[in-house]
């Protein structure tokens, strides 16, 4: 049974102080990526409340081995295509490693391109450090919207000791809590918690004035982000201990290209009635005409 929302012909767009609201009332957040426009179709059809162009999408979509090598121009042609497909749901695009590092200047002028170029509605880094805390600061006043994003960042994986949970041990934890409270102070209207320990999310969430996504972070957040391609199984392995796959379709997908593989070879498809008419007496009218066509060739060629 479909469990697709009937949606409403006056839906509203989703706004920053319609999260707050959200997260005022309890009424849990929705956030998922997406990276184009088929992607994004979905995600307004499920009535999400917030799409995430993540730059996962160097590794679901582009197929890099990690997200630091995806480009701005790149994040900016699938932030431009997801924009074509989301009406409703608030528009995040993530910050790409290295367009945002260098100085507060860099990530301003990066920023304004995501909003004016793409037409996202915010943006996303990561790291809660003090630089990545001052890049906030900077956006955030120059006119953009910023969410903040600490824990595992995919971004600075390799710094990390690779794809693991963060904040396990007292420092790390501390780690976190500075940088989240960090980025809620300058100026972060959301932030993304991942792969923390669900206990530690407990302690922070008191002092988290701002709307709180998590991914791996356990229950208690003022919302759930999941990637796309994770969540609807398409890509190969199992992935990370926190995504729940609501769908096959990598497989689906395979077998759908299979077995058209395999009707072309047994020339099964096209039947008939993939094949286009036309009137017996244009054909005939079309026979005609080639045959003159073909006699006056020959004419003019003297055979
Ligand atoms: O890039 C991404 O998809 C993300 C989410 C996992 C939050 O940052």
């Amino acid at each position: 049974m479909s469990t697709r929302p009937t949606l409403p012909a006056d839906r509203r767009p989703i706004t920053i102080p319609g999260l707050f609201e959200m997260k005022r009332s309890g009424r849990p957040i929705v956030m998922v990526t997406a990276y184009d426009y088929p992607s994004a179709r979905a995600a307004e059809a499920a009535d999400v409340d917030m799409v995430l162009v993540g730059d996962s999408g160097a590794m679901t979509v582009l197929g890099y081995p990690s997200t630091v090598e995806v480009s701005t121009d790149e994040m900016l042609m699938l932030t431009k295509a997801t924009r074509r497909g989301v009406q409703h749901a608030l528009l995040v695009a993530d910050l790409p490693f290295g367009s945002y590092e260098l100085s507060d200047e860099q990530a301003i002028a990066t920023a304004i391109r995501f909003v004016k170029e793409a037409g996202a509605d915010a943006v996303k880094l990561e790291r809660g450090d003090p630089s990545s805390i001052s890049r906030a600061r900077a956006i955030v006043g120059a006119g953009v919207p910023v969410v903040g994003h600490v824990g595992l960042t995919p971004q600075s994986a390799t710094s990390l000791g690779g794809y693991r949970a963060q904040g396990r041990t007292a420092e790390s934890a501390l780690r976190i809590a500075s940088g989240a409270i960090g980025l809620q102070e300058a100026g972060c209207f959301s932030i993304v918690f991942e792969a923390v320990p669900s206990a530690l999310t407990v302690e922070l969430m008191p002092q988290m004035t701002v709307p709180i996504i998590g991914i791996g972070a356990g229950p208690a957040t003022d919302g759930q982000v999941l990637v796309f391609h994770d969540l609807l199984g398409i890509r190969e392995g199992i992935g990370a201990k926190f995504v729940r796959r609501y769908a096959d379709l990598q497989d689906a997908m395979a077998d759908g290209v299979a077995q058209y593989a395999q009707e072309v070879r047994e020339k099964v498809f096209p039947a008939a009635e993939h094949g286009y008419g036309i009137d017996e007496a244009e054909l005939a009218r079309f026979r005609a005409l080639r045959n003159g066509h073909v006699t006056a060739e020959l004419t003019r060629s003297g055979t």
